[in-house]
């Protein structure tokens, strides 16, 4: 069977870990304009690259993986040569469809995706939405394609902006969790690397537990937490913090800036 022609524009960091994760199961080319980048992206991947015109003129499905401030110029670039059954995947924080389809016309196939950073290895979490356009069998496609860098959720698009807060934010507040946790265990008396090791076993091996037990993380929590004991100490501190609420006002801020940002 032929392998579907994917044309990706912007190979960074993002682009990059879709190319890495799809290149042996489509026929990818990539414009990226960072010349650098592009030809370290040719010497991992088997790619084709090429500008603009060559990349989309050979695609049936183009992927846009540029930075918000450059996506204007690349859609107004796009635009006189896009062919009607090509279909659009833009991965553009903040970005609608409906701004993508006013840029592109109206009767372009669009499809919004929000990948996340696990992504660079395999084990991202990507929203999928649909512009006016798209169909099922739009959706069905970024799905699959999706599926070569971790997991997918197809939703409306008016949950993108929490779904930016949850899982596209995501990675930072673990990455905040993991390093405030390896702190602390330093500050008791290990050294660097011992800390480290200790924080990551333990994270990794309390995920395993909680995925592979299919336990609610609080009740858990509630497990390990005995009345009087040391757990119990840490907890009350958490709690004397609020914590809980720590969080769930931070995820509300990123929401809202996703919308404040989002066009
Ligand atoms: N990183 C994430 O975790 C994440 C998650 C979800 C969504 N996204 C979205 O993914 C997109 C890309 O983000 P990123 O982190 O991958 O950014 P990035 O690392 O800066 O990658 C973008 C690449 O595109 C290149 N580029 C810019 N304009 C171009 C053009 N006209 N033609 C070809 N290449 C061009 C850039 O080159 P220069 O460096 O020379 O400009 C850069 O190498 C963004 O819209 C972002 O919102 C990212």
């Amino acid at each position: 069977m032929k392998k579907t022609k994917i044309g990706i524009i912007g190979g960074g960091n993002m682009g990059g870990a879709i190319i890495g994760g799809i290149c042996k199961e489509y026929n990818v080319s990539v414009r990226e304009q960072d010349q650098k980048r592009l030809q370290w992206l040719k010497r991992k991947y088997k790619i084709v690259t090429g500008d603009l015109k060559t990349v989309v003129k050979r695609s049936q499905v183009i992927i846009l993986a540029v930075k918000p401030r450059s996506f204007d110029s690349v859609l107004k670039e796009l635009r006189p040569l896009l062919k009607q059954d090509q279909l659009v995947i833009s991965i553009a924080a903040g970005i609608t469809c409906r701004y993508v389809e006013k840029r592109l016309g109206t009767k372009t196939r669009v499809i919004r995706a929000m990948p996340n950073l696990p992504a660079q290895v395999g084990e991202g979490i990507t929203g999928i939405c649909a512009g006016k356009a798209a169909g099922k069998k739009d959706l069905i496609f970024a799905q699959v394609l999706f599926s070569r860098v971790g997991v997918t959720a197809v939703l409306e698009e008016k949950y993108m902006d929490a779904l930016t807060a949850a899982s596209g934010s995501g990675p930072a507040y673990v990455f905040l969790f993991i390093e405030s946790m390896t702190k602390a265990v330093r500050a008791l008396g290990f050294d660097e690397k011992t800390s480290r090791a200790l924080v990551l076993r333990t994270i990794i091996g309390s995920l395993d537990l909680l995925v592979q037990q299919k336990e609610d993380a609080g009740v858990l929590r509630a497990r390990v937490t005995s009345k009087g004991g040391t757990t119990q100490a840490a907890m009350d501190v958490f709690a004397k913090h609020d914590f809980k609420m720590v969080f769930k006002e931070a995820l509300s801020a990123a929401k809202k800036r996703a919308k404040e940002l989002s066009k």
